[in-house]
């Protein structure tokens, strides 16, 4: 009997090493088990990474060879400008200053001091433009092939998320230049926010009251000032592009879980 409990534990045991080593072979395959080629560490790495997140499927139908001319990849674009907006978004950071004393003078300085300056804003802000364009046209064609349909459905309302927080990211870039239309622009926008339903203090079903509403909560006080400047820079530089971030690899999963990309079979 004593025997039969070691022998139990011990195969426990080894089940429970040999599950460590799968993973550890599947991440470090050809690296640590296979055959050493120069050069292919951070391939064989990215392969096995792939295959622990199970990014893409196995098997491939034949139609979905066809599958760039059925979805446009405007998904696929989208995750572009949105690495291409994070990159050149990083490159502002650098000289941008959320004080409402020198936000407009930085970003004058893009323009007639800072070496490639003009060039990386500008493509910060048409790569935006583009990002909500195509966003939007992703969610036409998911609705026009029906790709919103069952096993879909919880993707598409992740899509709707995501969508959301791309145009808060828009409407809270908008702020950070701190000139005229920024600063009325954002004025109307947020007093919208205070007859939004539920969320707003002066809207339909209103949970919340005046001064704890949304509106008041972005704004930060009674007028757009250096609390609101702040307020939008962290949401419009962490905040955001951490939560797009974490949904978009949640809506790749789901893809992957689904079968992948829905298409012409
Ligand atoms: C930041 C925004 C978004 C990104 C980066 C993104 C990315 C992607 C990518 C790369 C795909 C693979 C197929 C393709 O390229 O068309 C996809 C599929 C999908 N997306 Fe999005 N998406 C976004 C927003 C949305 C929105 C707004 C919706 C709808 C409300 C949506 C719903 C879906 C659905 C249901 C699929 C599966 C489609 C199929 O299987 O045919 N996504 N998404």
């Amino acid at each position: 009997m004593e025997e039969k409990k070691k022998k139990d534990g011990e195969g426990k045991n080894i089940k429970e090493l040999a599950k460590g080593t799968q993973v550890w072979k599947a991440i470090f395959g050809d690296l640590l088990f296979g055959e050493f080629k120069p050069f292919s560490p951070i391939n064989s790495l990215m392969r096995g990474i792939a295959k622990i997140m199970q990014l893409h499927p196995y098997n491939m139908s034949v139609g979905g060879k066809r599958i760039i001319m059925y979805t446009f990849c405007l998904g696929g674009l989208s995750v572009f400008f949105f690495a291409l907006l994070s990159c050149t978004g990083a490159f502002l950071m650098i000289y941008y200053n959320p004080d409402v004393n020198k936000a407009y003078a930085n970003v004058e300085d893009f323009r007639y001091i800072v070496p490639f300056g003009i060039l990386i804003r500008n493509m910060h802000r048409w790569t935006a433009h583009l990002m909500v364009m195509f966003v939007s046209l992703h969610m036409l064609r998911v609705f026009l092939t029906g790709a919103y349909k069952p096993p879909r459905e919880l993707n598409w309302i992740v899509g709707v998320i995501l969508l959301v927080l791309t145009m808060l990211s828009s409407f809270t870039g908008y702020l950070l230049p701190w000139d005229q239309l920024a600063y009325w622009g954002v004025t109307i926008g947020c007093s919208m926010g205070e007859n939004a339903p539920l969320l707003g203090a002066k809207g339909p079903f209103a949970l919340l009251e005046s001064g704890k509403d949304v509106n008041s909560i972005l704004v930060g006080g009674a007028a757009v000032g250096q609390p609101t400047l702040l307020r939008f820079y962290l949401l419009h530089a962490i905040a955001l592009p951490l939560g797009i971030t974490g949904l978009m690899g949640f809506h790749f999963w789901r893809i992957r879980r689904a079968g992948g990309v829905s298409g012409p079979l």
